[in-house]
């Protein structure tokens, strides 16, 4: 049993995973009602993420999110969704429910109304906090900065393993811009056999380098989840360099339920596991 989430503000849906895992529920509910309750809170819509997340260039806000099993072929994901403040349960109907695996724009939203989804106004999207910012974009072109994708993984008292993420993308993008958050390999990875990873960061630059996929292959050759996010970063940097590295933090979690991150940046992430009292947080700084 573990559960693990990127960024300090995952702390209290970590540990709400926490009390549904000990309660023996499944991963994959544990994931997205962890994820949702981030997702709907306007307050965390700063971090980037669902309700009261930045918006794009024109003032919509267009969510992002994933879910993916460690069951073979068990995906589902939305892009740039409108209306929606629990991106990532629409994610889930998609896995359950669609003969496809990601649904983009109009077409997620489609799917989102015929599942129940209530489509909300671009209004009761926005916050305060973004709505400000947007129009200090529009009068200076001035750009909000980070990249903070809430990224959830749980291990279940029966082994299951379920990955889950979701990200109102970069503040003021392009309409229609999708990053890495929604892409199974670069986003998010699971594999029952071996564990599974999540990413964070600059998502025009990560999906070029299909991270989470890489730190999954380097734990099913028998690294470490630190070891394994370790190796793919400094790979990342080898390849670009060093300095020109771009902002990404990776979280790995395996079937023992051991924990890894590495980042280019300071990133803190929370984790709990069976032989933890409480969840813990730590910080990579660089
Ligand atoms: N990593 C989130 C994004 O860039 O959209």
């Amino acid at each position: 049993m573990a559960a693990m989430g990127t960024w300090s503000f995952s702390q209290p849906a970590v540990e709400k995973m926490r009390s549904m895992i000990l309660d023996g529920q499944n991963a994959t509910d544990v994931v997205e009602r962890a994820a949702a309750d981030v997702e709907n809170d306007v307050e965390t819509g700063r971090h980037i993420v669902g309700r009261g997340g930045f918006p794009n260039s024109r003032g919509i806000v267009e969510c992002d999110a994933a879910i993916m099993e460690g069951v073979p072929g068990r995906f589902g994901a939305v892009a740039a969704l409108r209306g929606v403040g629990q991106p990532c349960r629409v994610a889930r109907r998609v896995m359950d429910r669609s003969p496809h695996s990601l649904l983009v724009g109009e077409g997620a939203e489609a799917f989102a109304q015929e599942q129940g989804f209530t489509i909300e106004t671009n209004d009761s999207m926005l916050s305060s906090h973004t709505l400000t910012a947007y129009q200090e974009f529009l009068e200076n072109g001035q750009h909000a900065s980070g990249h903070d994708t809430i990224g959830l993984i749980a291990l279940d008292l029966s082994g299951n393993i379920t990955v889950g993420v979701s990200t109102s993308g970069a503040p003021f993008k392009a309409p229609g811009r999708v990053g890495d958050s929604p892409l199974p390999g670069s986003g998010l990875y699971a594999d029952h056999t071996v564990g599974a990873a999540a990413a964070t960061g600059d998502g025009d630059k990560i999906m070029c380098y299909c991270p989470s996929f890489h730190v999954v292959q380097l734990m099913r050759q028998g690294s470490s989840p630190q070891e394994a996010c370790t190796s793919v970063l400094t790979d990342i940097r080898k390849r670009i360099g060093k300095e020109k590295c771009f902002q990404i933090g990776l979280i790995a979690l395996n079937m023992k339920g051991e924990v890894g991150a590495a980042s280019s940046v300071e990133f803190p992430y929370t984790f709990w596991n069976q032989g933890m009292d409480s969840v813990e947080k730590r910080v990579i700084s660089y």
